[in-house]
């Protein structure tokens, strides 16, 4: 054999490598100055952020991190996972799956309990516009429900709204507070009606010693920046049914990843359908697992607080004091109460503004408020839910309202201020006063001393009246 010959043997018959090293310099995909980026956005000074560099620059991080959760050579190190993990143990449930956002999570929830073109989902009329909008994208209709003086979903009022449409009911966690869970269970048992949670506004909080999120079918939260706990963008499924797992995950990650065998012919009919992709990133699961730990103790913080400034307020004639459903349990980062009058309520708020008492700065800064019926818009509340309630569509064809299959089911929905007219009025007349989890014990005798004292400048006191606490 020639020397040629022998140099062009094949490598897989024993000949030498055509590549057996890269010459270039290898650096990794992520590395050291996209660390540095993130603790700027954490708001390090130029100073520490100099100082990290050199702790750090010199660490070998071999290919670097992908920052991939899935098909990655370090799956002991991918927070993805650590924060499913966590949230299983936390909320004890089988399973977590974490999402990129809240509105992710509920549209897959929708998805998975069989909202689709000719089903009806009843929510409430107080809450967050992301609701009714994920039904909507999940092709069903939203039907709204009136709460009750706690700001959630009124259980006396859902009976009348179940047609043959409805699918699912889907009772929300406002501020902080938690809706009368048993009734609305209750209601949707007999109904054979799939209960969704929306837990956003109350991540931790429980009612009879259980957790939001894990008495219905399906829990859903935000752990958005924009809620008490979160990091960017985020959000998380909770279940402990199986295969309603499987169909959210199947919306939330078409691409197969959390299956067993991700290319695999569906397992079972119906197994596999086209979704889309709410994968929680691994720099947000990094922030959120840190989050999640501090949540319960957050949680206590928040509550204890609550609890005595309220424990030691007077009652008055012109106030009704929010429903607490669980008191206990909630998670009580404001207080809220319904003055006699708007009027009423804006001296109210100015004079405790004054008094320092209602400020917070621990999601974003906010100060004691009443909205009042002259306030702009706000999604918060049905009638202001525009792209629901103008029933618009982006292909103009007017899906899911017109929706043939909708009109063959006897379906039909007209939306107005005024079918709901408890949250007409009690969202506009609230005064909100915020609280801080970090309250010491004399904190919180200052500020029922300062409400009592407003109060008692412009109210009159009742030993009859409505009580802060159950
Ligand atoms: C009640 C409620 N549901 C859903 C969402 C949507 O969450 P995200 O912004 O994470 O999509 C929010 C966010 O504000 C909310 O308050």
């Amino acid at each position: 054999m020639s020397t040629i010959e022998q140099h062009d043997a094949l490598a897989i018959d024993g000949g030498p490598k055509a590549f057996p090293k890269m010459q270039g310099t290898k650096r990794p995909k992520i590395g050291v100055e996209e660390f540095l980026s993130i603790a700027e956005r954490f708001g390090f000074s130029a100073e520490a952020l100099e100082r990290i560099r050199l702790v750090v620059a010199d660490e070998d991080l071999g290919a670097g991190p992908t920052l991939a959760r899935f098909l990655t050579a370090r799956p002991e190190a991918a927070k993805g996972e650590a924060f499913e993990k966590l949230a299983r143990e936390t909320f004890g449930v089988k399973h977590a799956l974490a999402c990129n956002s809240g509105t992710g999570a509920l549209h897959a929830s929708l998805v998975a309990v069989g909202v689709g073109p000719g089903t009806e989902v009843i929510v409430p009329a107080i809450g967050f516009f992301a609701t009714a909008a994920a039904v909507v994208v999940a092709k069903g209709v939203p039907v709204f429900c009136d709460v009750d003086e706690s700001l959630g979903m009124d259980p006396t009022k859902i009976e009348a709204l179940v047609t043959p449409r409805t699918v699912a009911v889907a009772p929300t966690c406002v501020m902080g507070a938690v809706p009368d869970m048993d009734p609305i269970l209750d209601v949707a048992r007999r109904h054979r009606l799939a209960v969704i949670e929306d837990c956003a506004q109350s991540p931790g909080a429980k009612y009879r010693g259980r957790y939001m999120g894990t008495l219905g079918d399906l829990g859903c939260f935000s752990i958005s920046a924009y809620k008490i706990v979160g990091g960017g963008e985020g959000g998380l499924l909770l279940t402990d049914d199986e295969g309603l797992f499987e169909r959210a995950c199947q919306l939330a990650e078409c691409g197969g990843l959390t299956r067993p065998d991700r290319f695999a012919p569906p397992r079972y009919p119906g197994e596999l359908f086209c979704g889309t992709n709410y994968r929680m990133s691994e720099l947000e699961a990094a922030v959120d697992v840190v989050q999640l730990r501090k949540m319960p103790s957050l949680l206590r913080q928040y509550n204890r607080n609550k609890r005595t400034i309220l424990g030691q307020l007077k009652t008055y004639r012109q106030i009704v004091p929010q429903t607490l459903n669980d008191a206990e349990g909630e998670a009580g980062y404001m207080i809220r109460f319904f003055p006699e009058t708007v009027e009423l309520g804006r001296t109210i708020a100015a004079a405790l503004n004054a008094e320092g008492i209602g400020i917070g700065d621990f999601i974003w800064p906010a100060e004691c408020s009443i909205r009042g019926p002259e306030a702009p818009p706000d999604w918060h509340v049905y009638s202001y839910m525009f792209p629901v309630v103008l029933k618009t569509d982006p292909s103009g064809a007017g899906c899911p309202f017109q929706c043939p299959i909708y009109r063959e089911r006897g379906g039909h929905v007209e939306y107005r201020r005024g079918d709901c007219p408890v949250a007409d009025d009690l969202f506009d007349r609230n005064v909100t006063i915020w609280l801080d989890p970090c309250y010491s014990e004399q904190d919180c005798r200052d500020i029922a001393r300062g409400i009592n004292k407003v109060l008692s400048a412009y109210c009159t006191e009742d030993p009859e009246g409505r009580k802060w606490l159950p």
